[in-house]
């Protein structure tokens, strides 16, 4: 199995979580199919608890053509595609899911059709004639796909029958280019590509049949599809507000819908006076708050345990300063120039834009 060590003219990025029982004969599909390619395979594992980077490193004992990279306190299929990419030498990169459910005896064609040097991405394509998508779930699933299909269609720059693919091949410097303007949320690595190309890519499509999964379970839940919005958004407003800060933003604006319901609820008879009802309805928006941020805005760096407590009390004490400051100020540019709107609304900016700098380095510092 084992051969002389040639550098690879291929990449194979496969990025994994929970896939143990996919990963011996995912393996032996891919010596199958790239027969008379110089590849390798490199596994992209987030810790899984089933032991999916054990398995990948027993293989790699006897196969110096797979490689396991274990990023740890870290999630997300597209930063870790995009780790992958970048940890490889090779002149092309593919990326392909790790359950089995792509069909990778089309590799050979998505790289021919790259060599030949016509084009600047391959995708396996489920729509176009010959390609397949029965191997989705469920109806849902397949209601999911073509909707995030159409939609995003409407702002791809090039014709792109099936964007929502996890299923691709692309030369490696092309990708390095890229990666400075990847967004890196969620699981549309080929559509944040597609979108950060400063021109329009030329696409070579291939089709392929998405198959049934057969062992283990998909990771895409109601966050994944979150972060899917998020994505169009960032490239809609081209970069300009950091993702996160958005983020951040909409979750103080359901604060405040939670503060305001706290409070109505408080005051229609507890007897208590108006500051300590505001005191609680504070405290529990901001833990409401956290609560958010900690599994949308930070999912990729989610606190757990421990540091969960501790970052819920420096939270805390962040937004607490954030208030002061946020009142302090209104105050002052009310006393100065009487226009009370303008006044409350340059302090509740520089409390967020406060709350969003601190705790993004003091409670979800990036590890
Ligand atoms: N490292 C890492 N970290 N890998 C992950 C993570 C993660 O947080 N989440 C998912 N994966 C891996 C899975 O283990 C699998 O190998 C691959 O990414 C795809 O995840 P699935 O959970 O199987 O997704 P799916 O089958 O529902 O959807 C996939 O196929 C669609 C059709 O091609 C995804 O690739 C979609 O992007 C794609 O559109
Ligand atoms: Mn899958």
């Amino acid at each position: 199995m084992t051969e002389p060590a040639v550098a690879p003219v291929l990449s194979v990025i496969v990025p994994c979580y929970n896939e143990r029982p996919n990963v011996a004969p995912m393996i032996a599909k891919l010596h199958a199919a790239l027969a008379g390619i110089a590849w390798e395979a490199i596994y992209v594992d987030d810790d899984s608890p089933d032991g999916t980077a054990a398995e990948v490193r027993r293989i790699a004992q006897t196969d110096a053509r797979v490689r396991c990279l274990r990023r740890v306190g870290r999630r997300g299929l597209a930063s870790a595609v995009i780790e992958g990419a970048l940890s490889s030498s090779a002149a092309f990169v593919a990326v392909i899911d790790g359950d089995m459910q792509h069909d990778e005896t089309r590799l050979p064609e998505m790289l021919a059709a790259l060599q030949a040097g016509d084009y600047d991405l391959a995708v396996a394509s489920r729509h176009v004639e010959g390609g397949d998508n029965t191997g989705l779930a469920n109806r849902w699933r397949h209601m999911l796909s073509d909707g995030g299909i159409a939609l995003s269609q409407i702002f791809l720059p090039v014709k792109l029958t099936d964007p929502m693919s996890g299923f691709f091949m692309l030369p490696r410097p092309l990708f390095e280019e890229l990666a400075h303007g990847l967004n890196g949320q969620g699981f549309k690595i080929l559509l944040d590509l597609v979108l950060s190309a400063p021109a329009p890519l030329r696409v070579r499509e291939v089709p392929a049949t998405f198959r049934e999964r057969v062992a283990g379970e998909s990771k895409l839940d109601l966050l994944v599809m979150i972060q899917f919005g998020g994505l169009l958004l960032d490239k809609i407003c081209g970069g300009l507000l950091p993702l996160r800060f958005i983020s951040f933003g909409l979750v103080g604006a359901v604060g405040v819908l939670v503060h305001l319901s706290v409070l109505a609820g408080l005051r229609q008879g507890t007897g208590l006076s108006f500051e300590i009802e505001q005191t609680i309805a504070t405290v529990v928006a901001m833990i409401f708050n956290f609560k958010l941020n900690n599994s949308i805005t930070y999912r990729d760096q989610r606190l757990r345990g421990p540091r969960l407590w501790r970052g819920l009390v420096l939270f805390i004490a962040v937004c607490g300063v954030g208030a002061v400051a946020n009142i302090g100020i209104a105050n002052v540019l009310y006393e100065t120039h009487t226009n009370w709107t303008a006044a409350g609304a340059i302090g509740a900016i520089i409390g967020v834009v406060w709350n969003y700098a601190v705790s993004a380095t003091l409670v979800w510092r990036a590890r």
